[in-house]
């Protein structure tokens, strides 16, 4: 699915394909450099995270192990509700493992807050957040992140593994959609 496909439902594309290859290259490259010689677990989020993990573990030169969550801290709309719960755990016990999360995006960064409390509680030997986009501006707490792709603007994004009431998501870039699309 590209721009052509789109029509009219896209306002604009905010980051382009190669500028998410670009950052995945450079965001490899120092997640290589700091896990040097280690076993890696990275642990996607479903589903947003799934381009990200995809993409970004098979850039990397550290051999990873990798494994899913999914929780759930939207409903279909636009809003970060605050409520999380588990939809799917993990197949490993990642007790004494370095564990990177895989994200898509930190809005509100309710997910994450919770997300990084639960596994923490499981033992990992580390414990790292590599996020593709962060929004400053929409965030209600504060969440050491190591590895972010690109702050940007409060604007609801989709495409690169982000939905809007589950479509959109096989953009191969991250867009703003035209207000129509919302019933606007
Ligand atoms: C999105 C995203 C994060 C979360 C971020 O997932 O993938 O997990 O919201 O929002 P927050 O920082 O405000 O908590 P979503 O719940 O939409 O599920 P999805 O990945 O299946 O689309």
């Amino acid at each position: 699915m590209d721009e052509k496909d789109m029509g009219t439902d896209l306002a604009k594309v905010l980051i382009s394909k190669d500028e998410i290859d670009a950052k995945l290259a450079e965001l490899a490259e120092r997640i290589d450099a700091d896990y040097r010689g280690e076993d890696v677990l990275i642990v996607g989020v479903l589903k947003g995270a799934v381009m990200v993990m995809a993409d970004l573990a098979r850039t990397l030169h550290t051999p990873v192990t990798m494994d899913w969550m999914a929780v759930s801290s939207y409903g279909m709309g636009t809003k970060s509700s605050g409520v999380v719960r588990i939809l799917k755990d993990l197949d490993t016990d990642i007790s004494g493992k370095h564990v990177l999360i895989v994200e898509d995006i930190i809005d509100s960064g309710l997910t994450l807050s919770w997300l990084l409390s639960n596994l923490r509680s499981r033992g990992p030997a580390s414990l790292e957040i590599c996020a593709l986009l962060r929004k400053p501006d929409a965030a209600k707490v504060d969440i050491d992140v190591k590895y972010v792709g690109f702050d940007i603007p409060n604007e609801f994004v989709v495409g690169y593994g982000l939905d809007f009431a589950e479509k959109y998501r096989n953009l191969p870039f991250v867009g703003t959609l035209a207000p129509h699309v919302y019933g606007g």
